[in-house]
């Protein structure tokens, strides 16, 4: 029995890598997830088989509470980091771009980052006011920036001299001349390189993001240039998933050494992005959300000058480890190792593949560790693997196995591949359940066809 605190030992012990079901629950799945009498997994009060059960599998489950906490814990930290300015927290959208959560952080207070005109529509639609809105994106269309500037979002954040050109020509037509001047910031790339993922590294002076920094004296004296623009700061974002917090206070010192570039005093407004890093297992240890918030807060005092609003934009950080998956067991097969096939995979939580990205799984009745055993997903590829060196509990078919941390970039990331129709989403909170996106069902996929 996975509950059995002395088998769970024995058995965890096998692999170095290990560790106990308790430290799990700690840091990798929402606050408040227990193992329940029966010895089955509890999230948001919910008992994941039952979940599985009635609404199927695989199905993304966000504790709702949690989720709720972590935003709190991050408006929190703002407020008593007392730097004697606003500090808004912008949940970056891409993490998990689904109305009920882009709903749930816009009653909490939160500002939006969103990436692209489809984000900016799902923030709009779940609640999010147009200033409170921040654009991003290295490659805006010209109809994604006249979307942005009918809305009057609050913030466009410029990425490059074609940019700055769209806007000035767009600002100049019939309709949107007459409208306030847009308020925007100017994407910087700081030139700092934080550990992480290549792929998920942003702040290194080759990157497809944002001006480099001897280029900003120039995309500043355009900007300027433009009527119907004010400049109102600089943006600068180095990567996602990050540990450390020294790259983001190096950010920060380079940030000012561009403070006279806003004038007397300094920009009114800094942008610092996003990227801090969450545990996908329960051996990671990121920083807390106060250490984070409390670290950007004084590298901005201290050296950013008299500016009126820091903003932040966490996405990971606010969603990752509210979430959990729940697939079923489909089949069990030994060859060299012993592979556990589930009903989803790739389509669901492209991570494993894209970035080498490792989760822990757990048998939903008898969490805790076990055997180790590849947890592979149902796609025609080998590379869809979810765990490569899962622990699970004599694992057998109709099993429910549940991956924590993977409420952010999974949903977001999902695909069709295959043929698999999307899960559903399901919020969680004092045992109650509901659903909040359905599932997508085999007619969902030619309900587009034409012809
Ligand atoms: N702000 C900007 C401008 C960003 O580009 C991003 C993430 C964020 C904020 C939020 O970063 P976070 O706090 O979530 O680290 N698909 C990848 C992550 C890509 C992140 C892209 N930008 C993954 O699954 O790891």
């Amino acid at each position: 029995m996975a509950t059995d605190p002395t088998t769970t030992t024995t058995r965890v012990a096998a692999s170095p890598s290990a560790t106990s079901i308790a430290d799990s629950l700690a840091r990798v799945f929402p606050a408040g997830s227990r193992i329940d009498e029966r010895g089955r997994l509890e999230v948001g009060g919910c008992d994941t088989v039952e979940l599985a059960r009635r609404f199927g599998t695989p199905a993304y489950v966000v504790a709702e509470d949690d989720l709720r906490a972590r935003a709190r814990a991050f408006v929190q930290a703002g407020e008593n980091a007392g730097h004697g300015a606003e500090l808004h927290v912008l949940f970056a959208s891409k993490a998990f771009p689904c109305t009920a959560v882009l709903r749930t952080l816009a009653q909490e207070g939160l500002w939006c980052d969103v990436a692209s005109g489809g984000e900016m529509h799902l923030a709009l639609n779940a609640g999010f006011a147009p200033e409170r809105l921040v654009l991003h994106g290295n490659a805006k269309s010209e109809d994604e920036l006249r979307m942005a500037l009918r809305h009057g979002v609050g913030l466009i954040v410029i990425d490059n001299v074609d940019e700055i050109l769209r806007l000035g020509r767009l600002l100049a037509e019939g309709e949107l001349a007459d409208r306030p001047p847009q308020a925007v910031l100017v994407r910087a790339t700081p030139n700092v390189r934080g550990d992480t993922h290549e792929a998920i590294s942003t702040g290194q002076a080759d990157s497809k993001f944002g001006f480099a920094l001897d280029h900003l004296p120039e995309a500043v004296a355009r900007i300027r240039a433009i009527r119907g623009l004010t400049l109102e700061g600089v943006h600068a974002h180095i990567g996602s998933q990050l540990f450390d917090l020294e790259p983001f206070r190096s950010k920060v010192a380079v940030l000012a050494g561009l403070r006279e570039l806003g004038g007397e005093a300094t920009f009114p407004t800094w942008d610092l992005g996003g990227g801090l890093g969450v545990a996908y297992t329960a051996a990671q240890r990121p920083p807390a959300i106060a250490e984070y918030v409390g670290t950007l807060v004084d590298a901005a005092r201290e050296q950013l000058g008299n500016y009126r609003r820091l903003l932040i934009e966490p996405g990971r950080a606010l969603t990752a480890n509210a979430g959990v998956t729940l697939y079923t067991v489909e089949s069990v097969k030994r060859n060299v190792s012993t592979w556990v096939a589930v009903d989803g995979g790739m389509s669901d939580n492209l991570r494993p593949m894209l970035y080498g990205a490792v989760y822990e799984a757990h048998v939903a009745d008898r969490p805790g560790g076990g055997a180790p055993c590849v947890l592979a997903g149902k796609h025609c590829e080998s590379g869809d693997v979810i765990v490569r060196e899962a622990l699970l509990d004599d694992p057998r078919p109709g099993d429910v196995i549940v991956t924590p941390a993977t409420g952010a970039y999974g949903y977001a990331m999902a695909s069709n591949y295959n043929g698999v129709p999307r899960p559903p989403v399901i919020f969680c909170k004092d045992g109650d359940a509901r659903v909040v996106v359905r599932r997508e069902t085999y007619d969902d996929l030619v309900a587009r066809d034409v012809a």
